[in-house]
């Protein structure tokens, strides 16, 4: 298939762009750049031996989309977006127009260009405050934050969109905690600033360019107390799109399936074999809880299987080993 990733050289979209290339399918491009590095790209196309075509767009920018759509793509895997919860509540216009108004703008370029299987990251923060684990798809939407409420909006667009034009084939993919590294070390995930993530921080710990890592709260309902969150490697994840990818024609219409391990690891269970991996102890200290934070949530992966085909095969210790690897190799990420 000829496939148009946006956000192609953001942390899931470069991974997928990798899986997909080796696969044997033809890849275009493209990022505003914004919070990630064409770096990730020259480095898919070393990994995978393949051209790829790339263009700094914008998803706001129509006319450029529309240039682009003129190349005839089978299908669309939508990444580009704003991820990080604490700027949404800060900047939550900026939130608005960028992952609404981008993907509104991506919807209505590819129906004028006849093009409507989409593959679209969405999120576990649409699962709000969960009431039982583990989570499945049928668990009630709601947003906590201007971020879940982006991602919300997206999912209901694509959802009006395949109920009034049937033609339409929509995986809405819901990730739990991506984490985790191409085993060659040579991508991965490359945050701005101050991580906020666990699995970033903890490595650039290891790695000298954070003193510890807090841990926030010790005083969950779980067993040992911290939060519990379902950690996935993201070439599980980017599988898990190829397989959506693959299968999207079987969907009814829009469909919501959960992407997740379908077990829980405690922040820990997770420093602890993040330890292991790198082959000493990280630092840690105890801190209070995160507003906003859940204690626990992790997803039944079952619809992911039945419809997909497909389930999380990597360990947390995989995740943990070749997180480390690509930030050893690249302590500094892609700068
Ligand atoms: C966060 C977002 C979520 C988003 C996801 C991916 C919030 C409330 N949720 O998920 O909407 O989809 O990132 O970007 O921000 N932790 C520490 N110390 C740290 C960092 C994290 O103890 O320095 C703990 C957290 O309290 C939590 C776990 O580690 O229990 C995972 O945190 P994080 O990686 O930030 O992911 P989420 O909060 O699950």
């Amino acid at each position: 298939m000829k496939i148009l990733v946006t956000g192609a050289a953001g942390y899931i979209g470069s991974h997928t762009a990798l899986e997909l290339l080796r696969a044997g399918h033809e890849v275009a491009g493209f990022d505003n750049l914004c919070n990630s590095s064409e770096k990730a790209v020259e480095r898919v196309r070393e990994l995978s031996g393949k051209p790829l075509r790339f263009e700094k767009i914008d998803l706001l920018d129509r006319p450029g989309l529309d240039r682009l759509f003129k190349e005839g793509f089978d299908a669309v895997l939508h990444f580009a977006g704003l991820k990080a919860v604490g700027e949404s509540v800060e900047k939550p216009e900026l939130y608005r127009r960028n992952n609404i108004e981008g993907s509104k703008n991506l919807l209505a370029a590819m129906a004028a260009a006849g093009c409507r299987r989409l593959v679209f990251s969405s999120s576990c923060t649409v699962y709000g405050e969960v009431k039982k684990n583990p989570v499945d798809e049928s668990h009630p939407r709601a947003a906590v934050n201007p971020y879940g409420e982006t991602k919300l909006a997206v999912e209901d667009m694509c959802l009006a969109l395949s109920q009034t034009d049937p033609r339409w084939r929509t995986a809405l993919l819901r990730y739990f905690n991506p984490v985790g590294a191409h085993e060659s070390g040579r991508i991965g995930e490359d945050p701005k600033g101050v991580p906020n993530n666990l699995m970033p921080f903890v490595m650039q710990t290891a790695v000298g360019r954070r003193p510890k890592v807090r841990v926030w709260g010790k005083d969950y309902p779980t067993p040992d107390g911290t939060g519990v969150r379902d950690y996935i490697h993201v070439v599980d994840l980017a599988l898990g799109h190829l397989a959506a990818l693959e299968r999207l024609d079987a969907l009814k219409g829009a469909e919501a399936i959960n992407l997740g391990a379908g077990r829980g690891y405690s922040v820990l269970e997770v420093i602890a074999a993040a330890s292991k991996a790198v082959g000493r102890p990280i630092p840690y200290e105890i801190c209070p809880r995160r507003a906003g934070d859940a204690a626990a949530i992790w997803a039944d992966p079952t619809l992911a299987k039945v419809k997909l085909g497909w389930s999380a095969s990597r360990d947390l210790a995989a995740m943990c080993g070749d997180h480390w690897r690509w930030q050893k190799d690249n302590p500094q990420g892609f700068a």
